[in-house]
Formats: C-alpha cells, sequence, structure tokens
C-alpha cells in the first residue's frame, strides 16, 4: 500500500517498503533524538522541505468534514474536561466541530507518546497541544502550519506578553496559538488546619519546615506530594528557583551548565529536596496529579505546591478559594514566576482543514475565550490588555508578577519550556533516581548532571548548523 510520509522527510510517496523502512526509521530518529539529533535530522538531504511547508500525509483523521478539527491533548481531569469543552463549545459557535482526542496523564506524558505513534502512522490529528520547547521540535520538522497571516491580521504582537510571542514562534514564523499562563510555584495551604495550630503560610523553606513539623506533630501529613517522576521534578524546580532566583535557575535548567550543576546552590537544592521528603513520611505514593488534589481537599495534608491548574480541581471538591484554602507562592519564590504556558499547534498537510484551523487560533486568543477558559483552568491570559479585575486573587498575583518580564520569569523544566524533550527527559530522571534512593548523596546526582549536561553540550555542538 502506498504510504505518504510526514512533509519533512521530502514530500515522497514510497511505493517501496524498503525505502519507506527507511525513511520511517529515519523520522522515528528525529522524533526520538536530542535537540540535536533532530537538528541533524532536519538538514538531512531527505528532509529539504522549508520548515511548515504544508504537504499533505494521507491522514485518515484528514478525511473528516473540512470544518471537523481533531484535538489531541491532556486534559482529562474533572476541571480540565469543563474548559476543554468550553473551548469546543466556542468553537461550535464559530461553526467548527471540536473532535475530542484526550490522553489522559498529567504534565502531557502520554499524549507526547500517542502523538508521536499517530504522526508516524500518517494519522497526525489537526490540531495538538504541543508547549514549550517542544513546538520548535516539532515546526523543525515541517509538521506545523504556520499562522503568521492570523497573527499579523489579529495583530497579535499588539498585545501578547514577549515571553509568550517568543514561544509560539520558529524561524520567524507563528506556529502556535497560545492559550493561558500557569504558575507552577504555587502554595496551597489547608485554612483551618493552619488556623488551629496558628501557623502563617509559609515565606521561606525553613518557614515551611517548621510548619511541617508542628502539622505532623498534630498528625496531619505537611505535604500532598506524589512520587511521580514529574511531580518530584516540579518540585525540585520550585526548590532550584528558590535557592537561587531565575539566573541561577537557568544556568541549571535552560543552559544545562555543568558549573551550574557542581554549584553549591544546587547541593543545596537537592538537600532540601531530601529533607522535604522526609518531612513528608511514609504518606507519599506515586499517584496521578488529581488524587494529589484529592487529598489535599479532604484535609488529609495542610499543603501541597502545585501548578495552579490545581485550584479548578479543588473547586470540583468543594473547596473554596480564601475559605477553605489560601493560595500563596511557593516559600522563597514570591517575586518569580516559573511557568507553563500552554499552547496549540495546527499541524500542517490538510490543506482543507486550513481555514478551520486559522479560524480556531483567531478564536483562541480572542479576550472572552482568553478570560473564560483561563477562569476555568485555573491560568491567567497571555495578552497583556487582560483584565486583572477580573481575576481571582491567586490568579491576579500570577498575572501581574508575569507581566513584570523576563528579569522574574523561569521557565519549567518540567512543562517542557526550557528545554528539549529528551534532555528534559534525563534531568527529570536523574532528579527522580536521587530522590528515591535515600543512598544517592547530593555530591553524587550532581556529578551525574554535570556528566549529562557535557554528553547535551557535546551533541549540540556536533550537530550540523550548531
Ligand atoms: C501542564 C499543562 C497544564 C496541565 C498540567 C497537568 O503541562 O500546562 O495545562 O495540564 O500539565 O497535567
Amino acid at each position: 500500500m502506498e504510504k505518504v510520509l510526514p512533509p519533512r522527510l521530502g514530500r515522497l510517496r514510497f511505493r517501496s517498503s524498503a525505502r519507506c523502512a527507511t525513511a520511517v526509521r529515519a523520522f522515528t530518529f528525529c522524533l526520538f533524538a536530542t535537540g540535536a539529533g533532530a537538528a541533524c535530522c532536519a538538514s538531512s538531504p531527505a528532509a529539504s522541505a522549508a520548515p511548515g511547508t504544508p504537504v499533505a500525509p494521507v491522514a485518515p483523521s484528514a478525511q473528516a468534514p473540512a470544518n471537523t478539527l481533531q484535538v489531541l491533548h491532556w486534559w482529562t481531569s474533572a476541571s480540565e474536561r469543563k474548559a476543554a469543552d468550553l473551548l469546543a463549545a466556542r468553537m461550535a459557535d464559530e461553526g467548527l466541530a471540536w473532535k475530542d482526542a484526550a490522553i489522559p496523564g498529567g504534565a502531557g506524558i502520554g499524549a507526547g507518546k500517542v502523538l508521536k505513534g499517530r504522526v508516524l502512522a500518517g494519522d497526525a490529528p489537526q490540531v495538538t497541544q504541543i508547549i514549550g520547547a517542544s513546538v520548535a521540535e516539532w515546526a523543525e520538522l515541517g509538521l506545523l502550519l504556520d499562522i503568521d497571516g492570523v497573527a499579523s491580521a489579529g495583530d497579535w504582537n499588539g498585545f501578547l506578553f514577549p515571553t509568550v510571542q517568543k514561544l509560539i514562534q520558529h524561524r520567524g514564523h507563528v506556529v502556535a496559538a497560545p492559550l493561558g499562563i500557569h504558575r507552577v510555584n504555587t502554595l496551597y495551604y489547608n485554612r483551618a488546619l493552619f488556623a488551629r495550630l496558628k501557623l502563617a503560610p509559609p515565606r521561606t523553606w525553613a518557614e515551611f519546615e517548621a510548619a511541617a513539623r508542628k502539622l505532623r506533630a498534630a498528625g496531619v501529613a505537611p505535604l500532598a506530594q506524589s512520587s511521580e517522576s514529574w511531580q518530584v521534578a516540579a518540585l525540585f524546580e520550585n526548590l532550584v528557583l528558590a535557592e537561587s532566583g531565575p539566573e541561577f535557575y537557568r544556568e541549571l535548567l535552560v543552559k544545562r551548565s555543568p558549573a551550574a550543576a557542581a554549584d553549591r546552590r544546587t547541593a543545596e537544592a537537592l538537600v532540601r529536596l531530601r529533607i522535604v521528603k522526609d518531612l513528608i513520611g511514609r504518606e507519599m505514593e506515586e499517584r496521578p496529579w488529581p488524587e494529589v488534589v484529592r487529598q489535599f481537599a479532604r484535609g488529609e495534608a495542610g499543603m501541597m505546591i502545585m501548578g495552579d491548574w490545581a485550584k479548578p480541581e479543588l473547586a470540583e471538591r468543594g473547596m473554596a478559594l480564601d475559605e477553605d484554602y489560601g493560595c500563596a507562592a511557593a516559600p522563597g519564590t514570591a517575586r518569580y514566576h516559573l511557568y507553563s504556558v500552554d499552547t496549540l499547534t495546527m499541524f500542517a498537510g490538510a490543506n482543507r482543514h486550513r481555514p478551520a484551523q486559522e479560524k480556531m487560533a483567531r478564536v483562541l486568543v480572542s479576550p472572552s475565550v482568553q478570560a473564560d477558559f483561563n477562569a476555568l483552568k485555573g491560568a491567567v491570559p497571555v495578552r497583556r490588555d487582560a483584565d486583572p479585575a477580573r481575576m481571582d486573587g491567586c490568579a491576579r498575583a500570577s498575572w501581574t508578577i508575569f507581566a513584570q518580564g523576563a528579569a522574574v520569569q523561569a521557565p519549567s523544566l518540567v512543562h517542557r519550556m526550557a528545554s528539549d524533550e529528551a534532555s528534559r527527559d534525563a534531568i527529570i530522571a536523574e532528579v527522580h533516581r536521587y530522590f528515591l534512593d535515600d543512598r544517592a548523596t547530593p555530591a553524587e546526582a550532581q556529578r551525574r548532571l554535570g556528566a549529562l549536561f557535557r554528553l547535551f553540550n557535546l551533541r549540540s555542538q556536533g550537530a550540523p548548523g550548531a
């Protein structure tokens, strides 16, 4: 059977199974390679199409009516479902049908794998939640539709935050529609428990430890926390930011400098991670994030550190902000914003879907969808002209701090804002390993991170065009 490969592989229709297998292998390598590997693929002779060139892979889902868009995303908790449903309803108002393809797994762990499989099978969805550095990785393969026309007609640069503008562009083309900004350095505390034990929300990690000890002495778990790898790494990135601020954070997790890995501040974050683990004690299991939220909502833990997507999930469990629980910055990070920006990308290839894809992109950034979607999602608008009076106190603090600009912003490694997928996965695995194994020392973890960073650096230097 004739097989058509994705556009970046040279717009070729392979009839010979041997040629097809070779190209599929090359494409598989591209998809699973590090950023350096992907760069090498992108400049290989087989991949001569310009990034973003819309060439049609034969996609079963492309046979759907032109105004039906299949949307692959990872919003599967009860509150996330409601936020996605709102988008679907707004699409319907515009005559577009949203065909849902939700893949469970916090932080997109499942969705990323399913997407790769579907693209390899020539069955890319028309719209996909791809965020952060992953946008550039997919765009480099020429798979994403450029929506420059929509962005310039709508003057997106006139109202988007500069950080958001950068996240949606690749090689000067707009290739993603931005939805909302999440704050990952958010601390939740149970107000009744804190009042009963006369505790104030901790502003530093030393205060956090003192509060945790009091909660433990009262028979309450101090922190609702999962041992799932991405959730452990989220705690670590919060600790790095608190120990050192955005500049060092970037040295360590964006530039991945071996000197930063060996630095005292990395050691301190690792030591603190172990202390927090000891304070949490036995209650910690590997659980999806909505279960962690439920533990906190049941009053079984005094605090929780999680992105602000937890807020609507708490509302689902009957918890009201400022009444049942309080929201503050994670200890030591009040001045900073550890962010994850959600974006939807449009897959290139099915030209008859293009008008619908462009219309959807236009609707997503409109002021009313931005305000209503983000209120349901727990995030804040990507627009500088949003109205903070329409936000709750937690969201207002997030939006106001983010608006201060890059100096106070830190891109979340866990949520793909800081690095390519392969480096991210390797760093998360290393931090997780250290967290689980009490015999692993901070110095050893630092050495291993340093070795990883040297390897990443070598790879990017070796990449053609690097
Ligand atoms: C983030 C995403 C959020 C939320 C969270 C938990 O990557 O930005 O929208 O889905 O993961 O899964």
